[in-house]
């Protein structure tokens, strides 16, 4: 008898030792660190103590964020002296920013990760409460510029998932100077006239995929700045918003070109444009080479298929000049469905660097039930299957 309890004892010490030492992932939740659900209280540095600890572990951690709203201020996230390359955020609660735009507008960014490896953020929810600085800037006063909700700098190996970000201030999610990055599952929500909101903007980022997500918002769904390359962007729901665009380019002499960038399987609901390629009318060595737009439906757009090489807001800084930027094959591939405007498909390109490589494929648009009209301007490419408008290339 005796020496049977001895054995359960010793059975029982050794299965929680092994336990222990096998225990591979440690968690750190926001609630036992001391942040409040009321949505009130200032929970930052308690963020900011789980991404500490998080990132001092030698084990993968999770960060965990239960229910309810946490205020939450500018952090910044940094990995510089991280010993961890498996870092989860899991969210299943609401970060709030500041209802005063001032206390963060200033900051650039709200919630930023840099120089990190291998960090996922998983579901929840980000709400910039942007409302009152839209409404500040819309009145012509003097605001701050506005913070981005959430981005991703100098980074490798990140996973955002299943996250919904709300009116954001600025821009929602920023992928800037990153490699292997995916974004699958992600809302966006904010007006229709909500200024500088774009959805997600990649740049100087290689290897970044955008699935499978719904954005709507008052500026681009996506934005595609300079240096952006192997970009994979796939089954979108966009608008209202600007559509997916590529620029604007060539706002500096030097500048990074983007190449390889595909675009597939995306639905425009009244945007302002769908597929779009913008670059400033000013002398820069930025280009864009090898782009596929394929299988887009839109749904009354302004200017479905645009090329704009003559960008120039408020006609400053590029009087009579042409753009530097060299577009060279770019393939639009079964795009079809309704233009808001007469002229469904436009290449405006720069006199200085025609587009070349062109190609129009078994496209059809239409205004108002009747075919509708294409316009080009120093565009050289071809045309095949069938395409309405008909090609002007
Ligand atoms: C283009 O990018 C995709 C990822 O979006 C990648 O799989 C492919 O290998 C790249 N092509 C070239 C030629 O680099």
């Amino acid at each position: 008898m005796v020496k049977h309890i001895n054995h359960i004892v010793l059975s029982l010490i050794l299965f929680t030792f092994m336990y222990l030492s096998s225990s591979a992932s440690v968690t750190y939740d926001v609630v036992s660190l001391g942040a409040k659900a009321d949505g009130q209280t200032d929970s930052t540095q308690f963020f900011l103590s789980a991404w500490t600890s998080a990132c001092g572990s030698a084990s993968p951690a999770t960060i965990y964020v239960p229910q309810g709203r946490f205020l939450v201020k500018s952090a910044h996230f940094n990995g510089g002296h991280c010993k961890n390359n498996a870092i989860t955020v899991r969210i299943d609660g609401t970060l709030v920013a500041p209802s005063d735009y001032n206390i963060i507008g200033k900051d650039g960014n709200w919630l930023i990760f840099e120089a990190v490896n291998g960090v996922s953020v998983l579901g929840g929810t980000l709400d910039g409460q942007g409302t009152s600085l839209w409404s500040c800037k819309r009145s012509g006063k003097s605001c701050p510029s506005g913070a981005t909700s959430l981005e991703f700098s100098n980074s490798k190996n990140v996973v955002i998932s299943g996250l919904t970000s709300l009116n954001s201030q600025m821009f929602h999610i920023v992928i800037n100077s990153c490699q292997n990055v995916k974004v699958q599952g992600v809302k966006v929500s904010a007006s229709s006239d909500s200024p500088n909101t774009d959805g997600i903007h990649v740049e100087q980022s290689s290897g970044v995929t955008i699935m499978s997500s719904t954005i709507k918002t008052g500026d681009d769904c996506i934005s595609i700045g300079p240096g952006a390359t192997n970009l994979w962007i796939e089954n979108i729901a966009c608008g209202p918003g600007h559509g997916i665009s590529i620029g604007s380019l060539g706002k500096d002499l030097q500048e990074p070109g983007v190449q390889n960038v595909t675009v597939k399987t995306v639905t425009f609901t009244g945007t302002q444009n769908g597929v779009r390629i913008k670059s400033w009318g000013r002398p820069s060595r930025g280009f864009v080479k090898g782009a596929l737009f394929q299988h887009c439906v839109m749904v009354n757009v302004q200017n479905p298929i645009v090329i704009d090489q003559n960008y120039c807001p408020g006609e400053e800084h590029c009087p009579d000049q042409a753009s530097g930027v060299k577009i060279s094959d770019v393939t639009y591939q079964d795009i079809h469905g309704t233009s808001a405007t007469e002229v469904a498909v436009k290449f405006d390109c720069s006199s200085k660097n025609p587009c070349s490589g062109i190609v129009l494929e078994d496209v059809k648009l239409t205004y108002q039930d009747k075919a509708a009209e294409s316009s080009c301007a120093n565009a050289d490419g071809s045309a095949s299957g069938f395409v309405i408008p008909s090609s002007c290339l």
